[in-house]
This record gives C-alpha cells, sequence and structure tokens, in this order.
C-alpha cells in the first residue's frame, strides 16, 4: 500500500531523524509527514507543516506554544514529544484545548543516571583535562599531587529534585561508599528510605554537600535556582551537576564561581542556550566538563523513547488511554 494513503490521521514528526521504531509503527496507521533533515525544523516550516494535523511528534527544540497550536488548528489531538522534560510545551495552553500531551517518563531513567554518574566522575576526576595531558605532553610522570581530585566515598551528596532521575542517582551514588545523601525536594520522598537520603532544605543541601546534583525538572520554582547566592552557599570545594536544564542555573553566576574558584567544579549535560556557542567562557575553563545533552543517550533509551513516543499518539487518537500521557 501507499504510505500516504494509510490511515485516517495525519502525523507530522519534527526531524527525519527520530529512530525507526516508532516512526515505522506511526507510518502503519498514519499519513506520516516528516521534516526533511536530519535538525530541527526551522519555526517558519514547522508553523506551515503542522496545518491541519492530528498529531505532532517532536523533540525538546520543537517549542510547542500558542503560535503553533494556532497554526495547528482544531484538529490537532495530540503532542508527543521524545523527552521526559516538557519545558518547552505549553502544557496550560494544549489542556484548554484539549490536546493531549504524550512524553516518555522511565524508559530513560537508567540511561540518564547513569550519565549523570559519568559526569560526576569526569568533573571530579578532571577525566577530560587528564586525557588531554596524557595526549599533549603533559604526563611527564607519576606525580603524587597531579590530577587529584576529591572521591565520592565518605562524602556527602546533595540531590536537587528527588523524582524518577534524582532517585536513581542516588541509588547508584549510595554504591561508592558515600557518608551521606540529602535531598531537596518539593514533596517528602517514600522512595528516600531505600538508600537512606535524608531531605533538608536548599541552603543546608547547598552548606552541607561535597557534589551537588541538579535532577530537578524546569518549572518556575526551580528557574534559575542555582544563582551566585546558591554558588555562594556552596563548599569552596563542591563539584557541581546539571543533567536537568540550563535554565535551573544561572550561567553567569556559575561562570564567575568557577573562575574565581568559589566552588571547584562544575560538570553540565545541559547548558543555555544548547548548543552552547563555541566563545563561551564555559569552554576556557579547566574546571569545567561539557557535555551536549546526552543524557538519554543510550541506545536502548532512545529506541524505547521513540517507541513510546509513537504509542502516545496512537493510543490518543484512537481514544485509548495513553501509555504515558502527562497528566
Ligand atoms: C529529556 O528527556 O527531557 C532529556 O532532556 C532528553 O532525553
Amino acid at each position: 500500500r501507499n504510505m500516504s494513503e494509510v490511515g485516517k490521521y495525519s502525523v507530522f514528526i519534527t526531524r527525519s531523524d527520530m529512530p525507526d521504531i516508532g516512526v515505522n509503527l506511526l507510518k502503519k496507521e498514519c499519513n506520516v509527514k516528516l521534516w526533511e533533515k536530519p535538525s530541527p525544523v526551522p519555526r517558519a516550516e514547522f508553523l506551515k507543516e503542522v496545518a491541519g494535523t492530528n498529531g505532532i511528534y517532536c523533540a525538546l527544540t520543537d517549542k510547542i506554544d500558542k503560535e503553533l497550536l494556532d497554526a495547528a488548528g482544531p484538529n490537532l489531538k495530540v503532542v508527543a514529544t521524545i523527552s521526559v522534560g516538557y519545558d518547552h510545551i505549553d502544557v496550560q495552553e494544549c489542556k484548554r484545548r484539549g490536546i493531549k500531551i504524550g512524553y516518555t517518563p522511565d524508559v530513560l531513567t537508567d540511561a540518564t543516571a547513569e550519565l549523570t554518574l559519568a559526569l560526576l566522575l569526569s568533573t571530579s576526576r578532571r577525566l577530560p583535562e587528564a586525557q588531554r595531558e596524557a595526549r599533549t605532553g603533559g604526563w611527564v610522570s607519576w606525580a603524587p599531587t597531579w590530577m587529584t581530585g576529591p572521591g565520592l566515598a565518605g562524602s556527602t551528596v546533595g540531590i536537587v529534585g528527588f523524582g524518577r532521575i534524582g532517585q536513581a542517582v542516588a541509588r547508584r551514588v549510595k554504591a561508592f561508599n558515600t557518608s551521606k545523601i540529602l535531598y531537596y525536594n518539593r514533596s517528602e520522598k517514600p522512595e528516600a528510605k531505600e538508600t537512606g537520603a535524608v531531605k533538608v532544605s536548599f541552603d543546608e543541601l547547598l552548606r552541607d554537600s561535597d557534589f551537588v546534583i541538579c535532577c530537578a525538572a524546569l518549572v518556575s520554582e526551580t528557574k534559575e535556582i542555582f544563582n551566585k547566592s546558591a554558588f555562594d552557599k556552596m563548599k569552596n570545594t563542591a563539584v557541581f551537576i546539571n543533567t536537568s536544564r540550563g535554565g535551573t542555573v544561572d550561567q553567569d553566576a556559575l561562570i564567575e564561581a568557577l573562575k574565581t574558584n568559589n566552588i571547584r567544579a562544575a560538570g553540565l549535560d545541559v547548558t543555555t542556550p544548547e548548543p552552547l556557542p563555541l566563545d563561551s567562557p564555559l569552554f576556557k575553563l579547566k574546571n569545567c566538563v561539557i557535555l551536549p545533552h546526552i543524557g538519554s543517550a543510550t541506545i536502548e533509551a532512545r529506541n524505547t523513547m521513540s517507541e513510546l513516543t509513537a504509542n502516545n499518539i496512537l493510543t490518543a487518537l484512537n481514544g485509548k488511554d495513553m501509555p504515558a500521557e502527562l497528566k
């Protein structure tokens, strides 16, 4: 059968390189239109392409706001994002219009927690810097104080945002024989029992932690929660890790804190903006490790995310319960 005559529903996918597994699921049942390039669809094209569509399969690089929803029009039933974060979607506006939202919780928790630990250890043990030294002749001999950094064993780790990913990070961190795990979260989490993590105020967490890890969703309460005052409250020896969203950090304040050794180091998988411009001062700092937003980038997680995104769309269009609806 001709794919373009398949189903009664139309779905727009915002880039050409979404994992096949989800795209193929949609193609079996819907008329699928893909943006032609393996890069985010430009805004003007996006506004044009969505006109009349029933479903949108998007990513965190696609802003779903009033203007976009207007451009799509009244046939739009579902927006599904291949991400657990949904700060790029105007949730209220979708609700108001009765448009369902799909996202991808759980399936990327392990991948993101693994990357968070990888970034933490890379930052504290200075792996990128050490690798550079080894390749460029800085490795003159074994040296007793060279390339040293703080260990996790015996340390206090503070996790800001104790949802699925924060808890998964706590479980992994515990295996490194940390002495204490603290968390800051709006609500108390019974799951904390499993790791012995203790709920504290934001200020206490900043004051007492050797490692501060941000796993909080970006919402109005967490916007730039890591500002100058927060970095001032951290230990001078603290290592800051962010695998949530760049928007939780006042980046200028972070740059200043790193430059002045007000904190020891930072590891960032997320920045403002993304991609981070090559002339960003962050790239010039030895005590900063930057990754290009790869938290969920295991092969398994990305395939499952793609499948879940497709199933969110198919179920929503067929009037069934979505496997991961944002309520
Ligand atoms: C998310 O899912 O929100 C991540 O940022 C990308 O996987």
